[in-house]
C-alpha cells in the first residue's frame, strides 16, 4: 500500500506532507510516514529543518478514532512526538483547518508552529471521554498557562489562529494561500537558532485558585462525565512534576478513560451522530439536491419563530406567516429580542440580530409563501386543522416547493394525502425550544420522494442541526419512547412511590429531570379534557385542582417565584387519595424497580421500532435521545446503554420480571449476544 505520507525537498528544508482524507487523522499508516519522514531529515545532513503540512481541507485532526480498542499497529504516536521532540533540527508545523487533539499534540512537539488566520487548534478529546494522550495536557499549559490549559483540554473547545498567536501557541500566522511557501521562508529563518525550543524545557507555575474557579463555574455541565476532572488533574500535574513524570501521570490517566464505559460511549455518540445523517437507500453523490433559498414557516408562537430563527441565522431568508397582526408582532417582537439577548452575551456578533432580522417577511396571507422552496407549518397538533392548511398549501406553493409538518405525534401520510404532492411532503419535527436543541426528526412518509429526504437531511446540516430519519408512527422516535416511560412512571406513583423519588433515580441516571419535573415544566394540563368531574388519573386530579406545574406554581412539585421545586404535601395527599380509591396497596418500590420499569420498556420501545423499520439502526435511536431529551451522552443513548453497560439479557430478564411483552428482536439479540441493529 503507498504510504499517505510524501516528502519534498526544497533545498536545505524538508517539507513532510500526509494526505488522508478526510481529515488527516493519525492512523498507522500517516504515523508510520512521520516517523520516516522525520528520520529522513534528521539523517540527511543536506536538511537544515522539517516543515510538517498536510493537503485536503485539515491538519491532522486527531488520533484515528476507528483504531482505538484495537490492537496497535506501526509506530505508535508517543514515540513519533518523542522523536520529533528530541531532534536537533527544527521542525515547523504548518497548520491549517483544524488542527485537534494529536494533531495539536503533534503541532506541540515541533519546534515552531505557524498557522493560517482561518485555522483552530484544539484539545477536544474531552467530548470523547478522554484526555490528550500523546503529551497534550503536559506541553500545553507549558505555554499558555494553567487557567487557559484547563479552559482548552477540559472544555475541549478549539481556539482560533489568531488567539492561538495571542497566548503563544502559534509562533506566526501566515498567509491563509501561501502556508508551505511562508512556512519554508519561516523554516530558513530560524534554521540556525539556537537553542532549538523545546516545550517540554519550560515550567509552568501551579493556579490552584484558576482551577477551583474553574470547577465552581463548570461544575453542572461536568456533574456526571468522569473525563474532565482527570483531563484538570493532569494539567495540575503539568504544574507540579517534572516533564516525564507529568507525561507518564497523563497516560495513567488516559489508559483508565479509554478503558471505561463513558469513553466508549462518547465514541459511540460520535460516529452515531455523523451515521445519522446517512440514508440507506440514498445515495448523495446521485441525488441532485432542490435548492432552498427561502423558507415559509407557518405559525409565529414559540415553535415557528424557533424554527425560523434557525434558518434566518444560516442566512436564509424566512416568510412567516401569523393569522392576526398582534400574534405576529409578539412572535417577531420575540425572535428579535431573543437575537439581541444572543449578541449581548456575546454569543453572536453585533450586527448578527439586525442581519438575521433583516432576511425576515412577516405576513398575515398564505398566498406571500408561494415563492418559497420549502415551507414548513408549526400550527396547533390537530389532524384536521393541519390537513384543511395542506390542502391549501397545496394550492398555493410553487411546483417543487418541499411542504413539511412540525407534528411531533401525527400521520404524516394522512397529511400528504389530502395534497396532490405526496412525494414533496416530509415531516420536520422540531425540538424546543427550536432556535436551541439540536435535533431534528426527519419523518420519511410513504411516497416522500428521495430527493426531498436528501435535501431536508443536508438543510438540516446546514443549520446545524443533527437530523435523524424516523418513519411514519405515532410519536415518532422520541416521543414514542417517552409513552412507555410515562406510562410505568405514572403506574410507580399509583404502587406507592414518589414523584420525588422517580425523578431522583433519573436525574441520578444522568437525565436533566425525571418524569414528572417534565410533566411540571410542560404543563400538567396538556392534554387534560378540561372536566374537573372527571378524574381519570392522578394527573386529572392535579390539573382539577389548578396544579398544572411550573407556569401555576404548583403541579407534582410546589414552586416558589424562582421556580425552584419543593416536594408538595398536597400533591402527595392527591396521590395518596386517588390510590385510595384505587383500593391499591402500597407499597415500597426500589430504585432499581423504577430502573426496570421505567428505562427497560424505552429499550424495548427502541427496538419495536428498529424491527418496524422506523428508525435506521439502533445508534439513531441513541442520537435522538441524546440530542432530543437529555440522555446523558456518557451512557451512550438508551439502545447502547442496555447493550453496553446493563447488558441486553439482564434487560430482558428485568422486563419479564414486570410483564412486559418484550419485542423478539430483543429477546433474539440477548439470547444470540448479537447487536440490536
Ligand atoms: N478519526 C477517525 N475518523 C474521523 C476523525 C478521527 N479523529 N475525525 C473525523 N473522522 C471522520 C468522520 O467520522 C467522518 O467520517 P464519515 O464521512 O465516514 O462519516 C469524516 O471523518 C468527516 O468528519 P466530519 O463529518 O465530522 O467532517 P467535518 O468537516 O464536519 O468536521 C472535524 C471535521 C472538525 C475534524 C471533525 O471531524 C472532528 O471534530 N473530528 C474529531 C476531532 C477529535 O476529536 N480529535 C481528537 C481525537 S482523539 C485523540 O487525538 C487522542 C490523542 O490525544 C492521543
Amino acid at each position: 500500500m503507498t504510504s499517505p505520507v510524501r516528502f519534498e525537498r526544497h533545498d536545505d528544508v524538508l517539507v513532510i506532507i500526509s494526505d488522508s482524507p478526510p481529515v488527516n487523522a493519525l492512523g498507522a499508516g500517516v504515523r508510520d510516514g512521520l516517523n520516516e519522514g522525520v528520520s529522513m531529515g534528521i539523517n540527511d545532513p543536506a536538511i537544515k529543518a522539517m516543515v510538517i503540512r498536510c493537503d485536503g481541507k485539515t491538519f491532522f485532526a486527531g488520533a484515528d478514532i476507528t483504531e482505538f480498542g484495537k490492537p496497535p499497529k506501526g509506530a505508535s504516536l508517543q514515540d513519533v512526538i518523542v522523536m520529533m521532540d528530541s531532534s536537533e533540527k527544527p521542525i515547523v508545523a504548518a497548520i491549517h483547518g483544524t488542527a485537534l487533539g494529536g494533531g495539536c499534540e503533534v503541532a506541540l512537539a515541533c519546534h515552531y508552529r505557524v498557522a493560517v488566520p482561518s485555522a483552530v487548534m484544539g484539545l477536544p478529546e474531552v467530548k470523547l471521554g478522554l484526555l490528550p494522550g500523546a503529551g497534550g495536557t503536559q506541553r500545553l499549559p507549558r505555554i499558555v498557562g494553567v487557567k487557559a490549559a484547563i479552559e482548552m483540554v477540559a472544555i475541549g473547545d478549539p481556539i482560533p489562529a489568531k488567539k492561538a498567536a495571542e497566548v503563544g501557541l502559534v509562533d506566526r500566522v501566515v498567509g491563509e494561500d501561501s502556508l508551505e511557501a511562508d512556512a519554508i521562508a519561516f523554516a530558513r529563518e530560524i534554521a540556525d537558532k539556537k537553542p532549538i525550543p523545546r516545550v517540554r524545557d519550560k515550567t509552568v507555575a501551579p493556579d490552584p485558585q484558576a482551577v477551583e474557579e474553574f470547577k465552581k463555574k463548570h461544575g453542572r455541565r461536568m456533574r456526571g462525565f468522569d473525563a474532565p476532572a482527570a483531563n484538570i488533574a493532569c494539567v495540575v500535574a503539568a504544574s507540579e512534576l517534572p516533564f516525564d513524570e507529568g507525561l507518564k501521570f497523563e497516560r495513567t490517566e488516559f489508559v483508565k478513560l479509554m478503558e471505561g464505559t463513558q469513553s466508549a460511549a462518547q465514541r459511540h455518540l460520535f460516529f452515531a451522530e455523523r451515521q445519522a445523517a446517512k440514508i440507506d437507500d440514498v445515495d448523495p453523490k446521485t441525488t441532485q439536491l432542490r435548492p432552498i433559498n427561502k423558507v415559509g414557516v407557518i405559525g409565529a408562537g414559540t415553535m415557528g419563530g424557533g424554527i425560523s430563527m434557525n434558518f434566518l441565522s444560516a442566512g436564509i431568508a424566512v416568510t412567516i406567516v401569523e393569522m392576526q397582526q398582534d400574534a405576529l408582532d409578539r412572535g417577531t417582537g420575540v425572535m428579535r429580542k431573543n437575537y439581541e439577548a444572543s449578541a449581548a452575551k456575546g454569543r453572536i456578533k453585533p450586527d448578527a440580530p439586525e442581519k438575521a432580522m433583516g432576511l425576515l417577511t412577516p405576513t398575515l396571507s398564505l398566498d406571500d409563501l408561494a415563492d418559497c422552496d420549502l415551507i414548513i407549518e408549526a400550527v396547533y397538533e390537530n389532524m384536521d386543522v393541519k390537513k384543511e392548511l395542506f390542502t391549501k398549501l397545496d394550492a398555493i406553493a410553487k411546483p417543487g416547493a418541499i411542504l413539511a409538518s412540525n407534528t411531533s405525534y401525527l400521520n404524516v401520510d394522512e397529511i400528504a394525502a389530502v395534497t396532490k404532492r405526496p412525494e414533496d411532503v416530509v415531516g420536520m419535527h422540531f425540538f424546543s425550544p427550536a432556535n436551541v436543541m439540536r435535533l431534528l426528526e426527519v419523518v420519511r412518509g410513504e411516497k416522500t420522494a428521495k430527493d426531498v429526504l436528501a435535501t431536508v437531511m443536508a438543510l438540516a446540516k446546514k443549520i446545524k442541526k443533527v437530523a435523524v430519519v424516523a418513519g411514519v408512527c405515532h410519536g415518532f422516535i422520541g416521543n414514542r419512547m417517552l409513552s412507555p416511560r410515562q406510562i410505568e412512571a405514572n403506574k410507580l406513583l399509583m404502587e406507592g412511590a414518589t414523584p420525588q423519588q422517580i425523578d431522583k433515580v433519573h436525574t441520578d441516571f444522568g437525565m436533566p429531570m425525571g418524569p414528572f419535573q417534565m410533566a411540571d415544566l410542560a404543563g400538567v394540563d396538556i392534554g387534560w379534557h378540561r372536566d374537573p368531574s372527571r378524574i381519570e388519573s392522578i394527573r386529572d386530579a392535579l390539573a382539577a385542582e389548578g396544579r398544572w406545574g411550573q407556569k401555576k406554581g404548583a403541579g407534582y412539585y410546589d414552586y416558589d417565584e424562582k421556580r425552584n421545586a419543593t416536594p408538595s404535601p398536597r400533591a402527595l395527599e392527591i396521590i395518596e387519595e386517588f390510590r385510595a380509591k384505587s383500593n391499591l396497596p402500597k407499597r415500597e418500590i426500589t430504585d432499581q424497580e423504577i430502573v426496570e420499569r421505567t428505562l427497560y420498556p424505552m429499550v424495548n420501545e427502541g427496538a419495536l421500532i428498529l424491527e418496524e423499520g422506523k428508525a435506521q439502526r439502533a445508534s439513531d435511536v441513541d442520537v435522538v435521545w441524546i440530542m432530543g431529551y437529555g440522555w446523558p451522552v456518557y451512557r451512550g443513548g438508551p439502545m447502547f446503554w442496555a447493550q453496553n453497560e446493563v447488558g441486553l439479557k439482564k434487560v430482558v430478564e428485568g422486563l419479564e420480571k414486570h410483564k412486559f411483552k418484550v419485542a423478539e428482536s430483543l429477546k433474539t439479540a440477548a439470547e444470540s449476544g448479537s447487536a440490536l441493529k
